[in-house]
């Protein structure tokens, strides 16, 4: 299992560029599966969690390749709509396979999805949208089956704006003749990529980045070549970094509007952020101020997978922060491993007390999930001494080496 080797201290400067977004890829490479013909995806991130989508695409009989950086996916004799447990048990994005396989054969059969250990992950939302639109739903030994040959556009009206039902609802709709209603959809930027994506390969999906969403069914989609957004929570975790441990970075490739809640925040703390086309520049000179209130919410609100950075750069701020997570029960997971680090942090509930610290120090710690992963590489950037981080699979699940980014930036970090 590899480690991350930290020595803490130095202050990050220079450009990073930045890749095309796991949250958008996933329900993209979902979403391949419904046109029987060849989808070619520039520039296709190679994380760990994409490296499981497209095993899932390959049990089904897709056939995958890269490209140099391009990943082409032909599932022309993809014929299997059946999605074993050992595949789904990996990524919580597995559950996004319902829908484009209702879409292309009209049956679904998929296991119960794993993902990061941040709360109880429901799919209640996911299974109610299905029904609302004639889906015949059986769960039964740890599967999904679903009979979609009588399915009908209609309407679904989401009790919360869930990022992967809606997607899941609008991938459902795709080929359904009529039109498909979703309100109180999800706004994320990832939805309107993956409208965009569809909409290119013959489909007609309008008002996604809002909360009503309509999908006119079409006949049939055709091929196509798309390149996804870029990752606006490497984008965020980056900007964070450099908070941290001061400096001046400049991000490429990056689009400031999907990281205004972050952005406005950081300024609030003492941060200078400017932004000119795809680029995003931050300095940090000094001490930063702590945030009195960060609370996590559905987009545009604060993003709750930049929760744990946050929560990091807040254990060395100056005063004190509270910080609410709304969206998911136990996403504190990162306040053990800081805690070991000398951070003051007391958790109650969703809600985390920062009282912060003059500077944290080094430490072996063990990396709970993915982006709780991210702020323990932050913690150690900016920490007096040595860290050891543990598990970093949990971040490389969601991030592209993230050492040799930092490594760029003058950060002293090994993988071993
Ligand atoms: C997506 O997860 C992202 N993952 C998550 O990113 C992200 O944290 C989350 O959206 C919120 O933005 C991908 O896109 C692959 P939700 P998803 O359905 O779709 C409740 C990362 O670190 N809910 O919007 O699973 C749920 O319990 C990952 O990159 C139900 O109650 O999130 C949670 O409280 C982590 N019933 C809230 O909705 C359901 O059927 C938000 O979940 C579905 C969700």
């Amino acid at each position: 299992m590899d480690t991350f080797y930290i020595k803490g201290g130095n202050t990050l400067n220079g450009s990073v560029f930045i890749p095309s977004a796991k949250n958008a890829l996933l329900p993209i490479l979902a979403g391949s599966i419904m046109c029987d013909g060849k989808v070619y995806i520039k520039n296709c991130s190679k994380f760990s969690d994409v490296k499981y989508m497209i095993k899932i695409l390959e049990e089904l009989g897709a056939k995958t390749n890269y490209e140099q950086n391009d990943l082409v996916i032909d599932s022309s004799k993809a014929k299997k709509f059946y999605v074993p447990e050992e595949y789904t048990k990996k990524v919580r994005s597995s559950i996004f396979m319902l829908g484009p396989l209702i879409t292309r054969f009209g049956f679904a059969k998929v296991a119960y999805p794993g993902g990061c250990n941040i709360g109880t992950r429901p799919i209640d939302l996911h299974i109610k949208g299905l029904k609302a639109l004639n889906v015949k739903i059986e769960e039964k030994h740890g599967y999904i089956y679903c009979d979609a040959r009588n399915i009908t556009a209609g309407e679904v009206h989401l009790d919360f704006p869930s990022v992967g039902a809606t997607e899941n609802i609008i991938m459902a709709s795709v080929l359904t003749k009529g039109i498909t209603r979703i309100y109180n959809a999800a706004k994320e930027p990832e939805i309107e990529d993956l409208q965009n994506f569809i909409n290119a390969m013959g489909g007609k999906v309008k008002g996604a980045g809002t909360s009503t969403i309509e999908i006119e069914g079409v006949k049939k989609l055709h091929d196509v070549y798309y390149a996804p957004m870029s990752d606006r929570i490497i984008s965020g975790t980056y900007l964070i970094a450099c908070a941290a441990t001061g400096g001046k970075i400049e991000l490429t490739n990056a689009i400031s509007e999907h990281n205004t809640a972050l952005i406005s925040k950081l300024k609030q703390s003492g941060c200078k952020v400017s932004v000119k086309s795809d680029k995003i520049i931050l300095e940090a000179s000094h001490k930063l101020k702590s945030i009195p209130k960060i609370e996590t919410l559905p987009y545009p609100g604060f993003p709750t997978d930049l929760q744990s950075q946050m929560l990091t750069l807040q254990t060395i701020s100056k005063g004190t922060s509270v910080i609410i997570e709304n969206l998911f029960e136990t996403r504190f997971k990162i306040y053990t491993e800081l805690t070991k680090m000398g951070a003051n942090i007391i958790i109650k509930d969703r809600m985390a007390l920062i009282h912060g610290v003059k500077n944290l120090f080094g430490a072996s710690v063990t990396a709970p999930d993915l982006r709780s992963g991210a702020g323990l590489v932050i913690a150690g950037l900016c920490a007096d001494g040595y860290t050891i981080i543990n598990d970093i699979y949990h971040i490389d699940r969601g991030y592209l080496k993230i050492e040799e980014d930092l490594q760029k930036l003058g950060a002293e970090i090994k993988r071993e």
